[in-house]
């Protein structure tokens, strides 16, 4: 059987598409389904206006806005392989979410719109990924429309990202007119045709140089310097260093009109890593082969309005998972019996029978699991934490309904637990008035919005005037509080945070007691 666990590990490619909105995340998702044979889910991508579907309309906000809230998991088969997608929630803001899908995955595919490039507020989710050394394919999209210099795009990722860009293909023909790819590899050029809106598989025809030369005149010249002025600089695909987060093999396309996409695909099964052992937190790696183990990446409740559950989101990190099979959360030391084991794609569930390493399984009913928990079977082993975010946003919030005590403070625990914002707690005052820490914005409009619609507890989120957190103890914390002007808070897990009004007051803190413990929330 242990044969077969790593067979199956070694099928898997685990990975998310990153990208600033509009860049054309849902669009490639689309079309790997469609590559991949697998379109008949192809219609659930999409949880825009105008194209909504009803899978994934269980949240309002979701709708209001037009954006993607939820992450979810989808697993289709190339090649023989098994490819998972985990859905890293696409908005203009940050949140923490994204970075904790990051956790679970393998590899990135990072969509840039060729006539944009790298956008401001994106450009924090793909230092993520340099940080973390993730590796990272990058997908140069839309460029059938008039766009910016490939060659400039290149410097911008390097220069903004620190990632040495290395193109395995390169466009002929300029953007807006873009005819094909040349292979820097095999010197051969991909034609492509166009299909209505790229409905279709779009019709590849591979020619040989000396042909492309003649069919395609000035725009196969054009490429073929580009490519030698890449030749000449070394920027050739390499396996080990795109393995080690430092270089990233750059495709040009389309997700619209499917050109170049298939190049994407292959490169996932053939670059991007299969599930590896992983690291436990005592600096040891769990075998691929042993017993069955996961790590809680995601937390989410009531998915499902009429049943009001909680959904744990698992990794499977080693060994066979089976349905019914029962798991010890490392942290409570409690066994978790994974009945309701499902895959969740919006509103639907497919249950699970068997999962392996790189696979993401919803455990439903998970009351006691927490965003980070390690599970396993009767081998106990504890995955690193998955790193929180330094708060950079403080509000407060009111309860607009006093009657609704109750709701509120469940509300609070809720969320807080999944991680929805952090909840600090005044340790005098307990819940009544909260202060609520975000990585961005975003997260207390959601925060506010499921504490309306699933616990029945409207509040007003008022800006907090606080712009530094620091983690404190006991000790510091009571001399803190005698300077005044600073706010003793306690996160979800007991630990003393100080809020600051101004950096430069903590600055000058800082410098003149620097015996006082003054933390940074470590971030990335
Ligand atoms: P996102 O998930 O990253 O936010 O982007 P999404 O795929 O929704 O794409 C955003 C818009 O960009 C969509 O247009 C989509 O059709 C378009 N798009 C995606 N890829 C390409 C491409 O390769 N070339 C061109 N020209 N356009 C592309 P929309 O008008 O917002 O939506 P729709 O009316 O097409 O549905």
């Amino acid at each position: 059987m242990s044969a077969s666990v790593v067979e199956e590990a070694s099928r898997r490619r685990t990975f998310a598409i990153i990208s600033h909105p509009d860049a054309g995340k849902t669009t490639l998702t689309e079309k790997f389904l469609l590559y991949a044979g697998a379109l008949g889910e192809a219609g659930a991508v999409k949880a825009r206006s105008g194209r909504r579907s009803a899978t994934s309309d269980w949240m309002e906000l979701e709708q209001k806005r037009g954006i993607s809230i939820s992450s979810t998991a989808l697993s289709f088969d190339y090649r023989g392989h098994q490819l998972n997608l985990l859905d890293t929630p696409g908005h203009r803001d940050f949140s923490e979410d994204t970075y904790r899908v990051l956790s679970a995955v393998d590899a990135v595919v990072m969509v840039l719109d060729s006539a944009k490039g790298i956008e401001p507020q994106t450009l924090k989710l793909f230092e993520v990924c340099r940080s973390r050394n993730l590796p990272v394919i990058t997908f140069l999209n839309k460029y059938d429309r008039p766009g910016r210099e490939p060659l400039e795009l290149l410097d911008e990722i390097e220069e903004q990202i620190g990632l040495r860009p290395t193109p395995a293909t390169w466009p002929v023909g300029i953007s807006g007119d873009f005819r094909g790819v040349l292979d820097r590899r095999t010197g051969q050029f991909t034609r492509f045709t166009r299909t209505t809106r790229g409905s279709s598989i779009a019709p590849e025809e591979i020619v040989d140089a000396e042909r492309a030369s003649v069919e395609e005149g000035k725009a196969w010249t054009h490429a073929q310097e580009e490519a030698g002025l890449l030749d000449a600089i070394g920027a050739d695909v390499d396996l080990e260093s795109f393995l080690a987060g430092e270089s990233t093999p750059v495709f040009v396309g389309s997700a619209l009109t499917n050109f170049g996409v298939r190049s994407v695909l292959d490169a996932i099964v053939d670059l991007a890593p299969a599930p590896e052992q992983r690291e436990t937190i005592d600096g040891g790696r769990r075998p691929l082969e042993g017993e069955c183990s996961a790590f809680v990446f995601k937390v989410q409740a009531n998915m499902d309005r009429s049943h009001r559950d909680r959904i744990a989101f698992v990794r499977i990190c080693s060994g066979r998972f089976e349905r019914g099979m029962v798991l010890t959360c490392d942290r409570t030391g409690k066994p978790f019996a994974t009945k309701y084991a499902s895959t969740v794609f919006g509103a639907e569930r497919t249950t699970v029978e068997e999962a392996y390493p790189g696979d993401v399984v919803g455990l439903v009913n998970a009351t006691g699991l927490n965003i980070g928990d390690s599970l396993y079977e009767t081998e106990p082993v504890t995955f690193p934490p998955i790193p929180r975010f330094s708060p950079e946003v403080f509000a407060s919030a009111r309860p607009l309904d006093t009657g609704k005590s109750k709701q509120f403070r469940k509300g609070l625990a809720q969320l807080d637990e999944e991680g929805v914002v952090q909840v600090l707690r005044d340790p005098d005052m307990g819940d009544s008035a909260p202060v609520l820490a975000a990585v961005g914005q975003l997260q207390f409009d959601v925060f506010a919005n499921r504490l309306d619609v699933e616990f029945n507890a409207p509040i007003e989120v008022l800006s907090a005037p606080y712009d530094s957190i620091r983690l404190t103890d006991d000790r510091s914390a009571k001399r803190l509080r005698e300077i005044g002007g600073i706010r003793i808070m306690q996160r979800g897990d007991g630990r003393l945070v100080a809020l600051f009004e101004s950096r430069y007051r903590l600055q000058r803190i800082e410098n003149d007691e620097p015996d006082l413990v003054l933390d940074h929330i470590i971030a990335g």
